[in-house]
């Protein structure tokens, strides 16, 4: 029994310390810390580094390679991911990719498995892990993400395929009634579980309640959401036994809804981030590394920029970007082989543009 529990009982009282009117926490519930999670997750949000999300699903790789005429065969999304992942020098600015399950299982052109090259290249292999945001039953607009069914199985086959790191993205629409806390609810208690699968399987869970920027709702809006949300899903996190030192949280930023008319600037931004983050996540989590979210490049290092412009926060802040990394490596490459070298020379430019925001050293502006 817990020591608190039992000093509790030995002096009769009647309710928990901590713990509440609930029962006894049963011993080996908690975590330990400094393991080699715990590592792995300090080493996703090193000083000066964050992740490459690259793993769209078939749908969503298929669309962007529309958006440059390009066919969505399995050799040219191996010989996109190639491009992006052999870019020389990436691991100066990347700790770690997120891949796809086809991507995984693929290969460089010199036959490399994908895992094992970034491995060799001092970068830590991701994978995502959840099968898509669906239609929530009895709840009209919104979303709650798929893939827990067999999840310990796949979570065993992605270590054994050099996997360290894991990614669940949650989404929470913002509407005139929505979210409903049914819809939060339901994304946190996913998130928990699929958290708690992958430490128990060996890998670092990226966990990723990302608050939609589509609609026309205000700043402060998006603020009372997203700190809803972190509250619930941390909630969800400790209940699942979830250790927070082996853990990295991808939010969205705190930002005015696309349709506003009022678009709160970068220092806003930034400012309201920090404090919404500051009211809900513990100092235990080592990293925050942010989604883009449909934000342009630049604008997204911006704001990375000016919170780490705002002095030392009690985790990592730092970047975890699919688009604002890759949309202008994708106008470069057009699904040419000879543009590999310009596609490669278009993402180490994002990357050591965030790299600096990750420092406060950014300089650029969007404008
Ligand atoms: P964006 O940065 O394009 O939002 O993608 C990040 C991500 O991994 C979403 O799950």
């Amino acid at each position: 029994m817990n020591r608190k529990v039992s000093a509790a009982l030995r002096q009769g009282r009647t309710s928990w310390p901590i713990l509440g009117a609930g029962p006894p926490l049963e011993q080996g519930a908690g975590q330990l810390m400094g393991t080699d999670l715990t590592s792995t997750a300090q080493a996703m949000v090193a000083s000066g580094k964050g992740v490459l999300a690259a793993d769209e699903s078939t749908a969503t790789i298929g669309k962007r390679f529309a958006s440059i005429n390009v066919d969505s065969t399995e050799e040219n999304r191996r010989a996109y991911r190639d491009t992006l992942l052999t870019t020389p020098g990436l691991s100066d600015a990347v700790s770690g990719v997120i891949m796809y399950d086809e991507t995984i299982r693929q290969s460089t052109a010199d036959g490399t498995p994908f895992p094992k090259f970034l491995e060799a290249a001092g970068i830590l292999p991701g994978i995502k892990v959840d099968t898509g945001a669906k239609n929530l039953a009895k709840a009209d607009g919104e979303m709650v993400t798929e893939g827990l069914d067999g999840l310990r199985e796949r979570i065993a086959e992605y270590v054994e395929l050099g996997a360290r790191f894991a990614k669940w993205r949650a989404v929470i629409t913002i509407g005139d009634h929505l979210p409903s806390r049914y819809c939060i609810d339901a994304n946190a208690h996913a998130l928990a579980r699929y958290a708690a699968l992958c430490q128990e399987g060996g890998l670092v869970p990226i966990v990723e309640p990302e608050v939609l920027m589509d609609g026309d709702h205000s700043i402060e809006r998006c603020f009372e959401v997203t700190e809803a949300t972190h509250r619930v899903v941390f909630a969800a996190l400790y209940e699942h036994r979830v250790a927070l030192d082996q853990m990295v949280l991808k939010p969205n930023m705190i930002l005015s809804g696309k349709g506003n008319a009022r678009q709160a600037g970068v220092d806003e931004v930034a400012e309201q981030t920090i404090a919404c983050l500051r009211r809900t996540v513990p100092a235990e989590v080592p990293g925050i590394a942010f989604l883009s979210g449909g934000q342009g490049a630049a604008m997204a290092s911006e704001h990375l920029n000016a919170m780490n412009s705002m002095g030392p926060q009690p985790w990592a802040l730092t970047f975890s970007y699919g688009r604002a990394l890759q949309d202008p490596a994708l106008a470069a490459w057009k699904g040419e082989t000879s543009n590999r070298e310009a596609g490669q020379q278009a993402l180490w430019a994002r990357c050591e543009a965030n790299s600096a925001a990750s420092q406060g050293k950014y300089t650029e502006t969007a404008a």
